[in-house]
């Protein structure tokens, strides 16, 4: 069977994570890095997290993790790299000067139908892409952390990206089975951050005012909201919790603009407040490596259930 190509430049924790996604759908894949040691440890941990999950049934895609892992190679080659690729992702430090360089580098390189993509957390793709030659081919492709597990992934155009290249990375997208969704114009921390940094804000100055407990604003998310928003988002819920969105705010706008109209400044994130919410969270995790690793483990487990129950209910 004839595989398509992709290249992933970086190959640490981002980049591995796309190597084994775009392998489970089919892809050819070629991680490049400038670290031999950084591709070495790559190809051991894709080799031994694509054996567990095959071990424990959640490994993605129709071949076995065997297969899978034979379609990964590696190179510190750039130009060899991306050779034969149809669709290039980007997973290097999130520095613009550094993330640029490399963009001019590919952008000497690669011929008239290849799609540069970044995994850029939030620089602007304006910023990112500019100047480039093959601009109309560049595109932000944004994961969240862990990608195998979490679907979703911002597609965000420069003002010059052709429709034919957002149109093709979402396609691409959804053939891996990720989740993409596209935003219409860049903004600034796209829109999963805008919407996480909205509740990091207000948990942060919840507990400033001392109207609750760091542990306690945790457990509000994970054994209230984000019950349900694992499975329908705000504007759903909002829909569903009164006969439809217009009776929604007939019955609760005027509630909510009561209560947002006493949110507080956009809070620095510093001084006492940070003390408050780290001796919080100590208690609970101490700040060791092989705990927090212990606790990141136990995190990654508790995705991967949650991603079978959605693909099963998803099924039902
Ligand atoms: P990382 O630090 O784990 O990996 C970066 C890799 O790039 C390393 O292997 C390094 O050797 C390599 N590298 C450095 N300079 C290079 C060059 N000139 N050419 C090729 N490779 C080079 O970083 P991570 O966490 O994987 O992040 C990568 C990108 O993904 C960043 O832009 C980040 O903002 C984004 N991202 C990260 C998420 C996260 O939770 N870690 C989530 C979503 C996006």
């Amino acid at each position: 069977m004839e595989h398509s190509q992709v290249a992933i430049i970086g190959s640490g924790l981002i980049g591995r994570s796309w190597a084994m996604v775009f392998a489970a759908g089919g892809f050819k894949v070629k991680l490049y890095d400038i670290a031999q040691q950084q591709l070495t440890s790559a190809l051991e941990s894709i080799r031994k997290q694509m054996k567990e999950m095959e071990k424990s049934g959640c490994l993605k895609g129709s071949s076995n993790a065997e297969q899978q892992f034979a379609l990964i190679s590696v190179c510190t080659d750039l130009k060899a790299a991306v050779e034969g690729a149809t669709f290039i992702q980007e997973c290097t430090p999130e520095n613009l000067e550094l993330k640029k360089k490399i963009f001019g580098q590919l952008d000497l390189i690669v011929g008239d139908n290849v799609i540069l993509s970044s995994s850029t957390s939030c620089l602007l793709p304006s910023k990112l892409f500019a100047g480039l030659k093959h601009v109309k081919q560049c595109i932000v492709s944004h994961p969240v952390n862990p990608p195998y597990f979490v679907p979703l992934v911002e597609i965000v155009p420069h003002p010059e990206t052709d429709p034919s290249t957002t149109e093709r990375t979402y396609a691409l997208m959804k053939k891996i089975g990720q989740s993409p969704v596209k935003l219409n114009r860049e903004i600034e921390g796209f829109v999963l951050n805008r919407l996480q940094y909205a509740v990091i804000s207000e948990a942060w100055r919840l507990v400033g005012e001392g109207v609750m407990s760091p542990t306690d604003i945790d457990l509000v998310m994970s054994d209230g909201l984000g019950m349900r928003y694992a499975f329908i988002g705000p504007l759903e819920t909002m829909h569903l919790n009164a006969e439809g969105i217009a009776n929604y705010c007939e019955r609760y706008s005027e509630g909510m603009r009561l209560v947002l109209n006493t949110f507080g400044p956009v809070p620095e994130f510093s001084g006492e407040i940070v003390q408050k919410v780290n001796q919080a969270m100590s208690e609970k995790i101490p700040v060791v490596p092989k705990v927090l690793d212990a606790r990141r483990k136990w995190r990654d487990e508790c995705l991967t259930g949650l991603a079978k129950l959605k693909t099963q209910m998803k099924s039902n």
